[in-house]
């Protein structure tokens, strides 16, 4: 929108001559609808900027496909038949990748039925930034500890297939070396190392009789989890601490195959999405998403899902609150150690305050005041923070959409529609993000949206890493 007057300069004058004292906190009396109209302005992406910020996704996507030194590297998973419903088989499944650390066990019973046994791990942070041994010892003491508790019979190897979700160039169905950690990980000597040794070694070391004959990650898991109740997905997307895509792609149409002629002609893509327009060419990049990028693990990388994902939004959140505090428009200038530390906003607050629908924004306050520390939250305070989530969420949803447009146009599948399958703490607990994402996929395509069905892939990880491996057995 055209605006016909600076909203900076406004600010000046109003905190000259308005500044009020209310209690002991001083105040800067600024119409709530100039804040939000100014915030409005930089986190609102329009229809058009969608379809430009879609366009060229589909763009990076096809490059990717001809080279592996482009922005999304769009690796082949080395899977290439989608399951039938019919696979049967008892498998482990590791899943490592986002919040929680998974071990699961996996029975396929055919006619798109699954038993699943899973128990949780919490890796401590101290093994995310270590030595590579000290996480994947971590990771074979876990397996042990499951076998253990759960009396699973290892007289004969037992198969288990790893969905490993950072970016890997995969060599092989149960081969690939890790490109770069992300979501908080960054382990010493792996990078360029094998992900399936670095395992099997540790699992010597606990000498536990398990072969890892699958490395999946997570989007491609969800998809094939999906296709084995719901033939017809041909997407599977991860909305949670990060983001990321696979897709079903033609064989002709990835120009850097080198593998040879596919039978089914298919092949798995995983897009690793995540790191799309880390040139910055398109996507709405504010000061906040700036400052959050300087100061992370991996600066100038990962850009789309830094704007997208759980780890993130929070944070972003807690960056625009400090430029208003440090401004004096938020909580009259007073922060707290809390709300002035990264990290300490979690996106789970978010999903909280924009369900607090209480008359007084009760909910909101209790975060506020209770979590964060901050010393007094007036009923504008907690207003303007509600906005703010609400913002930061909806570009995030809107931006998702156009990830998804962007794979459905590049498959050619406007028309003939396909089932997208999405797992995720984000889309599956935060408040309204599946429908502000059809709101923007309605934007993008019309009435040709209905075609695209977004479906919750539930637990797909590590089901898919067991129907993947149960397809190897075939
Ligand atoms: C990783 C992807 C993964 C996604 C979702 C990203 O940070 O690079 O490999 O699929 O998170 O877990």
């Amino acid at each position: 929108m055209e605006k016909n007057f600076d909203i900076n300069a406004l600010r000046e004058i109003l905190h000259q001559n308005t500044t009020q004292m209310t209690g002991k906190y001083t105040y800067r009396e600024i119409d709530e609808s100039s804040i939000y109209s100014e915030l409005e302005d930089i986190f609102i992406i329009s229809p058009q900027r969608l379809r430009e910020i879609c366009k060229v996704f589909v763009k990076e996507m096809e490059d990717g496909l001809k080279s592996d030194n482009c922005t999304l590297k769009m690796i082949p998973s080395f899977v290439t038949n989608r399951p039938t419903g019919k696979e049967v088989g008892t498998y482990l499944a590791l899943d490592l990748g986002g919040t929680n650390f998974r071990v699961c066990e996996i029975n396929l019973e055919g006619q798109s039925k699954v038993r699943l046994r899973a128990k949780k791990f919490t890796i401590p942070d101290s093994a995310k930034t270590a030595d590579q041994t000290v996480l994947f010892d971590f990771l074979a003491e876990s397996i042990a500890i499951f076998i253990k508790e759960y009396n699973i019979n290892t007289e004969s190897d037992i198969n288990l297939g790893f969905t490993f979700s950072f970016p890997v160039q995969q060599t092989a169905l149960n081969k690939g070396t890790i490109l770069l950690w992300n979501k908080g990980f960054n382990c010493a000597n792996s990078i360029g190392k094998d992900v399936v040794n670095l395992l099997s070694e540790a699992l010597a070391r606990k000498q536990l009789k398990v072969n890892v004959v699958a490395l999946v990650n997570d989007t491609v898991g969800t998809l094939m989890s999906h296709a084995y109740v719901d033939p017809g997905t041909c997407v599977g997307v991860i909305l949670g601490t990060g983001t990321n895509a696979a897709y079903v792609e033609t064989i002709d149409a990835i120009p850097k195959w080198t593998g040879g002629p596919v039978k089914s002609n298919e092949m798995i893509i995983n897009s690793e999405w995540g790191a799309f327009d880390n040139e910055r060419k398109v996507l709405p990049w504010t000061k906040y998403d700036e400052q959050q990028d300087a100061a992370g693990t991996n600066p100038g990388k990962q850009t789309f899902e830094k704007m997208i994902s759980g780890m993130y939004l929070g944070e972003i959140v807690r960056l625009v609150c400090k430029d208003l505090i440090d401004r004096k428009i938020l909580f009259g200038g007073m922060s707290s150690t809390e709300m002035d530390t990264p990290g300490k906003f979690e996106t789970a607050y978010m999903s909280r305050i924009e369900r607090d629908h209480t008359a007084e924004l009760t909910d909101t306050k209790m975060v506020l005041q209770e979590i964060l520390k901050i010393p007094y939250v007036a009923p504008r305070d907690r207003r303007i923070v509600r906005r703010i989530c609400e913002l930061v969420a909806i570009r995030a949803a809107r931006l998702a959409a156009c990830g998804v447009a962007a794979v459905v146009t590049k498959m050619n599948r406007v028309d003939s529609g396909c089932t997208v399958a999405i797992d995720g703490s984000v889309y599956e607990h935060y408040p309204h993000f599946d429908s502000r994402m059809r709101d923007a996929l309605h934007e993008l395509f019309g009435m040709f949206s209905e075609n695209v069905s977004l479906q919750l892939g539930k637990d797909g990880s590590g089901i898919g890493a067991a129907v993947i491996a149960a397809l190897a057995d075939k």
